[in-house]
């Protein structure tokens, strides 16, 4: 079935998805023809809502709208209130430059929030850069994201940060000193991940015993996964997303492989343990966010999530909080939307408390944010350190 961006909706319906209609459309006062020239601020977002990443799209659209609905709640901003319009790219390589370029020359949004998958995330940044609108990207880790222009920011560290602290726990916690690694090279992120992983274990002294690649939409791993076992690794990392991580833990099973198997954010999902079943019990992820932290900031928007949505909130949901916050708080202080001064605005954020840790954007427009490990414990997600920068 071909999802076209107009009738997502429907077919999602059809489908039979839990899906708000007006999820993508959070307030209905309108009257505006472009950016904030009516009594709204026009903010669009762009987002897997459906598709192989769907629940990444989900989680973080519903944590954009949660701090949507709270600005608008609390008077909006600038005296106004703030209308998200959000649009669908399906998971797919293509569709986050049309649905961009739709929000911006369409709708006339003020600014851009998304994606959570880099690849996503830097297709669309080169069509705001060029028109001058600043994008807030909540949970794209890879390093060139905000390395293509002044106006893209985003608020969670950097795959930099990740691969090394990544790194650090297979030497210290997995005790391993050969690793073989397995990266999607369809993905920005699992290329990046890897590169940025290998650099300091080597220089650390590990040793890397095998590399295997995939395609994003593979399904079967047994080739790659026969020559990882030969080399004899002491642990296994995955740098690519849920759907296909779970597949390769199974399959690696089968195969008898017992060594550790570990990865980054791009794990987290409740599909990794629904597909993944008993496999993925005692692997290991780094991410962003636990709602298990015993903070009071993290315990309010738990409770708040959990009402609104039914589920707890993961990392793409806390960051999508936080990038829409972030914008708010920017425009605020902008004192308009015009693209250039809330660029200004948004770079000169400092020591904001978001839901995901507090956020200071450096020069590169980056944030530093510890990191959380968790391990899969009882058909749950178990937190298990915290790593600080
Ligand atoms: N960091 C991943 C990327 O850049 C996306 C991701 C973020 C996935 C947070 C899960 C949680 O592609």
């Amino acid at each position: 079935m071909k999802f076209n961006p107009i009738n997502w909706p429907s077919a999602a319906a059809a489908l039979g998805l839990v899906l708000s209609l007006t999820a993508c459309d959070s307030k209905p006062k309108d009257g505006a023809s472009g950016g904030a020239a009516g009594d709204v601020i026009k903010v669009g977002e762009f987002a897997s809502l459906t598709g192989k990443e769907a629940t990444f799209g989900l989680m973080s659209h519903h944590g954009t709208e949660l701090a949507i609905a709270e600005i608008n709640a609390a008077g909006g901003v600038l005296g106004k209130q703030i209308k998200l319009l959000c649009e669908d790219d399906q998971s797919k390589a293509g569709e986050p430059a049309t649905v961009v370029k739709k929000l911006i020359s369409r709708d006339g949004v003020v600014a851009i929030l998304g994606e959570v998958a880099s690849s996503r995330s830097m297709e669309a940044a080169h069509i705001c850069q060029q028109n001058k609108i600043p994008q807030i990207s909540p949970s794209s880790t890879n390093v060139k994201l905000t390395e293509m222009g002044d106006y893209i920011f985003r608020v969670c560290f950097t795959d930099e940060f990740q691969g090394k602290l990544l790194a650090n726990f297979a030497k210290r916690t997995l005790k391993a000193a050969k690793v073989a690694i397995l990266t999607d090279t369809k993905s920005d992120y699992s290329v990046g991940l890897t590169r940025d992983f290998k650099g300091p274990f080597i220089a650390d002294g590990g040793k890397v015993s095998a590399e295997q690649v995939y395609n994003g939409s593979d399904k079967d791993f047994k080739g790659q996964l026969t020559a990882i076992k030969a080399a004899g690794p002491d642990a296994i990392l995955i740098t690519g997303y849920y759907t296909d991580v779970a597949l390769i833990v199974k399959q690696a099973k089968q195969l008898g492989i017992t060594v550790p198997i570990f990865g980054g954010d791009g794990w987290e999902s409740s599909k990794l343990i629904e597909i993944g079943g008993a496999d993925v019990e005692g692997t290991y992820f780094s991410t962003h966010f636990s709602p298990e932290a015993d903070s009071p900031v993290v315990q309010k928007f738990a409770d708040k999530f959990k009402a609104k949505y039914g589920e707890l909130p993961d990392a793409m949901a806390a960051l999508g909080y936080d990038s829409a916050m972030v914008l708010a708080a920017a425009i605020k202080k902008a004192g308009t939307t015009d693209g250039p001064k809330l660029r200004d605005a948004i770079a000169a954020t400092k020591d904001h408390v978001g839901v995901a840790g507090t956020i200071t954007l450096d020069a590169k427009r980056n944030a530093t944010k510890p990191a959380v490990i968790l391990t899969i414990k009882d058909g749950k997600f178990k937190y298990l350190e915290t790593v600080s920068p």
